[in-house]
Parts: structure tokens; C-alpha cells; sequence
């Protein structure tokens, strides 16, 4: 069983209504960019950005189509050279009528959605774009164009809302930042 959150959380660093309401300006917000633009495709990247997909897909107001992809974990997977993360599940359609918007928690390093980027613009989408939760821009690596951020967040570990702490923990309501000490106190 993983330890109650309250033990290793060092503090709520966006609370639940802050989260949600700027979901809704950011649906708001995407609503009115692609209003008449041809087909939408919102395009999440698991799992870390279920909760913000589903939460922001409910705040856009014109028609759109969700997909999954995903790609070979943060922990666990070996970045080549080039910076490439393996793709472990594709998306099962066509992108290349699409506006695709490709949904994500949090970039931090940016090779994942860097990696992400090169490969679907193989594919010749309509456009390209990313709307991210959190952007840990102190922790880039590399360049990686945001067209839609939510926060810009300082150097913490942060869990809840789709982040985990050790796989648990996503379907927390806000995000909090872990107190690293106390989490690796037994
Ligand atoms: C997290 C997050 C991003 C990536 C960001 O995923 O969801 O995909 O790391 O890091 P980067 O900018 O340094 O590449 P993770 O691999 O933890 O998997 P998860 O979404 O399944 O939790």
C-alpha cells in the first residue's frame, strides 16, 4: 500500500479551483482558436494527462475527437541520441486532416514531446500544437514550442491531477509538491 500523501506533501501548489479554472479558459481559449478550422484532434499522451484531458475536452465547446498515444516512460526509458523516446502505443487514425493538439501534464526536459513533435509532423498534420498543464521551464533541455500553457510551475517534484509519486496518487484533485526528505524517510 503507498503511505499516505500527507506524510512526504510539502504543500498545495495549485488547489483545485485554481486548476479548474484556468481549464476553463483554456477550453475557452481553444474554443475560439479553432472555431471553423476543419477537423480537431486533441491528442493525449499517457497517462500523466488523462485528468487534464478529460476535464479540458468538457470545457471546449466546438466538436472535437480525443486519441491516445504513448511513449516509453520517463523512469525507464532511454533516450537515444537524438533524443527520441520509443513509441509504445500509436494513435489509431489518420492525422493528416487533423488540427492536432497534443495534451500533456507536464514538460519538463522537453524530449518527450520533442520526440512526440518529429514523429507526427511525419504524418503531415493541418497543425501541430501543444497545450501542456505545467511547464518546468527551468528544466528544459530542449527547445519545445507551448502554444497553450496552464502554469508555470518552479523546480519541485509535483504529484496529483494525472502526476504520480510512484504511480499513485493521479486522481488527486490539486497538485502538491512532495517534500523529498520525508518521502524517502521510511
Ligand atoms: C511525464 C509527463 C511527460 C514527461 C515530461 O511522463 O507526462 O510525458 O514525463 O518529461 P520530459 O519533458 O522530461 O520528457 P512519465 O514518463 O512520467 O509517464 P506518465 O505520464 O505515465 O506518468
Amino acid at each position: 500500500m503507498p503511505r499516505d500523501y500527507r506524510t512526504f506533501m510539502k504543500n498545495i501548489l495549485i488547489p483545485e479551483e485554481e486548476l479548474q479554472a484556468r481549464v476553463t479558459e483554456l477550453g475557452a481559449q481553444i474554443s475560439h482558436d479553432y472555431r471553423d478550422k476543419g477537423r480537431l484532434l486533441l491528442l493525449c499522451i499517457l497517462r500523466g494527462g488523462v485528468v487534464f484531458l478529460t476535464d479540458l475536452m468538457r470545457k471546449i465547446h466546438i466538436p472535437h475527437e480525443i486519441e491516445f498515444m504513448a511513449v516509453s516512460s520517463y523512469g525507464t526509458g532511454v533516450y537515444q541520441s537524438s533524443g527520441q523516446v520509443r513509441l509504445t502505443l500509436d494513435l489509431r487514425t489518420s492525422i493528416e486532416d487533423a488540427n492536432v493538439i497534443l495534451v500533456e501534464d507536464i514538460i519538463d526536459s522537453g524530449h518527450t514531446i520533442a520526440s512526440v513533435l518529429a514523429m507526427l509532423s511525419e504524418r503531415h498534420p493541418k497543425s501541430l500544437a501543444v497545450c501542456a498543464l505545467l511547464d518546468k521551464a527551468e528544466r528544459r533541455e530542449v527547445f519545445v514550442p507551448i502554444r497553450y500553457v496552464g502554469f508555470s510551475i518552479p523546480n519541485e517534484f509535483v504529484f496529483g491531477y494525472g502526476l504520480d509519486i510512484d504511480e499513485y496518487y493521479r486522481n488527486l484533485p490539486f497538485i502538491g509538491t512532495v517534500d523529498l526528505e520525508k518521502f524517502k524517510t521510511p
